[in-house]
């Protein structure tokens, strides 16, 4: 071959080359441009969330009443892993100023904040009003729409006065509806003018497993083998709790829609608890158990409140169980839409049938949960990573098919994720030092933030995103062991310190609120 040949040889397969390579490059920039080019909608919130038995402290402050928490940690110190409870919490009751400031310097447009029921109605609707509790919440709104942070408020995140309890046995009873509509009206009425974002319930599907049927939230409700409880009924109280949950948001709702709604403009929702769950093998049989554990878990409440009705796994394996709705019911349901819905999310497992093959007894695997085994491996590979919190796995792409799950099967109602963070379980050994240095916790955020903006990209109709939480708090039966705060809270003078997170989280916000405008 002459030179003149190889010369044009070599021409023709740079030029190959090139076409090769530089469609690829095209195709790759142009992923790039189409990932970078997402932004979050201009009217999206970034917020912190928190909830008052787990913040506000001041238990017997300026006329509170007690709650079933109040009860619970003080005749059971033992149930909370460093003993402890929520009487001074992190005293955001007096503290809600510095807070406010600590929300700013991150940049947050809304705080997720709960009400405590005890501190405006201390006997329910079996007492007055606690005037100090309304001026309270109302110098809370007041500061923070006077720095732009939009208040979003949870009726009812837990707590509720211990009266209720005594009287009727609180959500086991109808009567309970008719104290959580007291309340809300109450709150409609005085805060209803500068609070736009309601929801009514925080997570009742969590909420009620853990208190009547593992019976290891008060009231301690339960029986064997659910849990060792000295009363109550793990097969059939769950599901009468539920329901009363179910009807007293839906009256809530009504309630706004009717008499506030026109002129306060708001919107109101409910919160629930969602787990990704994944099918452990292709077989029918495992994927109709994840199918299962979706019905036993948000679906419970999340048919109802949006369908009017019970998902069809629930009605099966229930039966006489699970209570029904009357007809005028399912209408009153229908009717009660709420305008979207608050997901709370931390986690995923892999999920095995126990309906047609046995199974190890197990988280799930019962007929009350659906017969559906979590687990958090299959053989040697995990869900995720997996923490020091025996339930949180870090699995963000389960959280983006949660997302999409929702959205396929709610007509892609409007969501906010109203809760999702990260867990330090402080050991003896741990420093102060490690806690600020948070490094897992930035890993986990910016991994499931990944993950809500393709959900987003997907479809998903989500227009918010709260971190758990702005602070350290008092978290349940770990006391204060168990840490979710951007900011770190010093156990004796509780003074707030930011950890990296904090930041990290201040420079996400600017960052995506800054590309709006780009
Ligand atoms: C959900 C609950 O709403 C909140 O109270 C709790 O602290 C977080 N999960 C973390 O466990």
């Amino acid at each position: 071959m002459g030179n003149l040949a190889i010369f044009v040889l070599i021409i023709l397969l740079q030029s190959l080359m090139c076409n090769v390579y530089c469609s690829c490059l095209n195709q790759s920039l142009s992923e790039n441009i189409l990932e970078d080019s997402f932004s979050f909608p201009s009217d999206f919130l970034f917020g912190t969330a928190s909830s008052a038995y787990q913040y506000e402290g001041a238990f017997l402050t300026e006329g509170k009443g007690l709650n079933n928490w109040d009860i619970f940690t003080h005749e059971y110190p033992g149930k909370i892993r460093d003993e402890n409870n929520g009487d001074m919490a992190v005293d955001q009751y007096h503290r809600f100023m510095e807070d406010i400031q600590l929300m700013t310097s991150l940049g947050v447009n809304s705080y997720r904040f709960s009400i405590s029921w005890s501190r405006v109605l201390p006997r329910g609707r079996f007492g007055s009003i606690n005037y100090s509790g309304i001026t309270y919440y109302n110098r809370l709104i007041d500061a923070l729409i006077s720095r732009g942070i939009k208040p979003f408020v949870t009726l009812n995140h837990l707590d509720y006065p211990q009266e209720l309890e005594y009287r009727f046995q609180s959500w086991l009873s109808p009567e309970m509806q008719k104290d959580f509509l007291y309340l809300t009206n109450i709150c409609f009425k005085h805060f209803g003018d500068r609070v736009k974002l309601w929801t009514t319930l925080n997570e009742p599907n969590n909420q009620i497993i853990l208190s009547h049927l593992k019976g290891t939230f008060p009231p301690s409700r339960c029986s064997l083998p659910y849990g060792n409880c000295s009363q109550g009924n793990s097969e059939t109280e769950p599901f009468i709790a539920a329901h009363n949950a179910i009807l007293a948001h839906a009256k809530a709702v009504q309630l706004y829609r009717t008499k506030y709604k026109e002129e306060q403009k708001g919107i109101i929702g409910i919160v629930v608890q969602t787990s990704w769950f994944e099918p452990i093998s292709d077989s029918t049989a495992d994927k109709a158990a994840a199918e299962r554990a979706q019905a036993f878990y948000s679906n419970w409440i999340l048919d109802p409140v949006i369908y009017g009705k019970y998902p069809k796994e629930m009605v099966n394996i229930l039966g006489s169980a699970l209570p029904r709705f009357s007809k005028k019911e399912v209408e009153y349901l229908k009717e009660s839409q709420s305008d979207f819905v608050g997901i709370n999310h931390y986690t995923s497992y892999f999920i095995q049938d126990c309906l047609l093959s046995s199974c190890n007894i197990g988280f799930g695997a019962s007929k009350v949960e659906g017969y559906a085994l979590k687990l958090d491996r299959k053989g040697n590979l995990t869900i995720g990573e997996l923490t020091d919190v025996n339930w949180q796995h870090i699995h963000p792409e389960g959280f983006r098919k949660m997302l999409n799950y929702l959205k396929d099967r709610y007509h892609n109602i409007p969501m906010f994720i109203t809760e999702n963070g990260f867990g330090d379980l402080q050991k003896p050994e741990t420093t102060v030092k490690e806690l600020l240095n948070d490094a897992k916790r930035i890993q986990y955020m910016s991994g499931y933030l990944d993950a809500l903006q393709s959900a987003m990209r997907d479809g998903a109709n989500v227009k918010g995103y709260f971190a758990w939480s702005l602070l350290d708090n008092f978290e349940w039966l770990y006391g204060y062991k168990l840490r979710f705060g951007l900011y770190h809270v010093d156990p004796v003078t509780l003074k707030r310190t930011p950890k990296r997170s904090a930041s990290w989280y201040r420079n996400y916000i600017g960052e995506n609120i800054r590309r709006r405008y780009d």
